[in-house]
């Protein structure tokens, strides 16, 4: 089964126009969007799409406070679509729909759609460094950061969830949809990627009480450290919050820098992730506040003399 990642992350909110306005000052750009929602994505066609909670062409909700309706992993192939009927309807409702794409159920009764993806193959460059004893990343005049650069989520990276029990939903996606475990937090859950993609992960799970089940946050790949940090200091300047980082994280190696939405979850901008093949022996590691961190910043508005409210200047990108 060649699942490459999620495609989309489907949710059913309360508030759409301030589900807008964050969506797009993260940096996701609106299609087809009008006060009934639409769909915000990245870069590669990968994202997110709101709804009202009300509106009657969401799945049906989990009976907690969660406003995730439906995970929409991306697939290689038809055959890829065939596999996952065969498997899953051995014990599960699944239906196919008139495009081909399957719906269905997991083991914790998360919403789950399957269909060959719709991701655009992208074509850039990372981030460039000059570095002594190497070739020099850019070229004599090209500056590494200046105000406008352009910083915006590249693809729809990893999805976490609050599960109530880890081991359980480990066994499910491995056994069932051939995902491998890269890393476990002990005793939260572990780190899981989807055969055909070599990200560190796609999919991680933090064990919780049944009553918290929804999703904790969900993350997009940007092309780099100092893109991450530039697009999160816009996002913060504009006065969203900040929850955690920026940071680096210890397992997969990604910086991290994770905001408060008005969708009840997290999101993060993520950059520089590990990659792995069959070959990687899976680590163990317990969780704790510091443990999951290489280090961590705390973002803070700057001070000095100057106009604007405490020395900022809205709507510039100024060099700290
Ligand atoms: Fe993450």
């Amino acid at each position: 089964m060649n699942i490459i990642g999620p495609d989309a992350l489907v949710f059913g909110v309360d508030d759409i126009a301030a589900c807008t306005e964050y969506l797009t000052e993260f940096g996701l750009k609106p299609i087809d969007v009008t006060d009934k929602g639409g769909f915000f994505e990245a870069l590669d066609g990968t994202g997110v799409e709101i709804r009202h909670r009300d509106d009657p062409s969401l799945p049906t909700p989990l009976p907690t406070p969660t406003m995730l309706r439906q995970q929409v992993y991306g697939v290689q192939s038809t055959e890829d679509l065939d596999a996952i009927e065969t498997e899953l309807s051995k014990d599960r409702r699944v239906t196919r729909l008139a495009d081909g794409s399957l719906e269905t159920t997991d083991v914790f009764d998360f919403a789950l759609k399957f269909q060959v993806t719709k991701r655009r193959e992208l074509v850039m460059e990372a981030e460039k460094i000059n570095a002594p004893g190497a070739p020099a990343g850019r070229a004599p005049n090209e500056l590494g950061i200046y105000p406008g650069m352009p910083a915006l989520p590249r693809t729809l990276s990893h999805t976490v969830l609050f599960v109530p029990d880890q081991q359980k939903g480990a066994e499910w996606y491995v056994e069932r949809l051939g995902f491998v475990i890269t890393d476990i937090l002990v005793p939260a859950g572990p780190f899981l990627r989807p055969k055909a993609n070599d990200d560190h992960h796609t999919l991680f799970f933090i064990q919780t009480p049944e009553y918290m089940k929804g999703i904790e946050h969900l993350a997009f790949h940007m092309g780099g450290p100092t893109e991450l940090m530039v697009a999160g200091s816009r996002l913060a300047r504009k006065g969203f919050q900040s929850f955690w980082g920026p940071g680096r994280h210890k397992f997969g190696s990604n910086w991290f820098w994770y905001f408060n939405s008005p969708l009840g979850t997290h999101f993060e901008y993520d950059a520089d992730m590990d990659k792995h093949d069959d070959s990687w022996v899976a680590r163990q590691a317990p969780m704790s506040p510091q443990g999951t961190q290489m280090f961590l910043f705390e973002w803070r508005k700057r001070w000095s003399p100057g106009p604007g409210p405490e020395g900022i200047t809205e709507g510039e990108d100024t060099p700290e």
